[in-house]
């Protein structure tokens, strides 16, 4: 029989226990995973994972050459941040809401190197009202440079962010790859500041 794709099962648990938070039926897969990561500025050493599930993204973020000590992987699950935790020693793997982003990052020491380059979201962004989604792009542009990207994914045809989040925060975007392996097929968005909300 063929085995299952590692955390399969314990996603599926956890989405029958809360489906609008967890948001998704099965885990990202690598492909989904890969358009990510093809967002990351060149220069990318640090970055911050929103929402980790059972560490899909977080793997790949690792495999293609993100040290475990330059990682921060959030999650409000604490089934799967056991998981998280247990599957990835090394990582900086933080229990908590992504608007608390900030206080979490500096709490762990994560941010006595830096800001990060990039934040990585698999949140079910899309689904939040508008308050919801400001207050977590405030808290995660808190902790990322001037120019580093927000990186999210969407399976819906618009935009994860409303549009007044969008203009409310001086953000820019732009449109990643469509993965259709991936259930269900996703787009990547990234979000930026402006050149001059980034200049503030
Ligand atoms: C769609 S799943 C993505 C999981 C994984 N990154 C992947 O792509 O397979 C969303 C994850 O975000 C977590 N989550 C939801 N709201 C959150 C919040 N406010 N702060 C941190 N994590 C949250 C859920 O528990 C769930 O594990």
């Amino acid at each position: 029989m063929k085995r299952p794709r590692p955390g399969v099962l314990t996603f599926f648990w956890q989405w029958l226990k809360n489906p609008l938070r967890t948001a998704a039926l099965v885990p990202s897969s690598s492909e989904l995973a890969y358009a990510m990561i093809a967002e990351l500025p060149d220069d990318t050493q640090r970055v911050i994972e929103l929402g980790g599930g059972t560490g899909a993204i977080t793997r790949e973020l690792l495999a293609a050459g993100i040290h475990a000590s330059q990682l921060l992987v959030l999650e409000l699950n604490e089934e799967l941040h056991a998981h998280l935790h247990a599957r990835f020693p090394g990582v900086h793997v933080v229990l908590g809401d992504a608007r608390s982003l900030p206080e979490l990052a500096s709490g762990c020491g994560f941010l006595d190197e830096g800001l990060a380059d990039a934040v990585v979201s698999g949140l079910g962004l899309l689904t939040m009202p508008p308050t919801l989604q400001r207050d977590i792009l405030a808290a995660a542009l808190a902790c990322l440079r001037a120019d580093g990207v927000f990186i999210q994914f969407t399976y819906g045809p618009a935009a994860p962010l409303a549009d007044s989040v969008v203009k409310q925060l001086g953000l820019k975007v732009h449109r990643g790859d469509f993965v259709l392996r991936n259930v269900p097929p996703a787009t990547v968005y990234v979000y930026s500041r402006h050149a001059a909300a980034a200049a503030h």
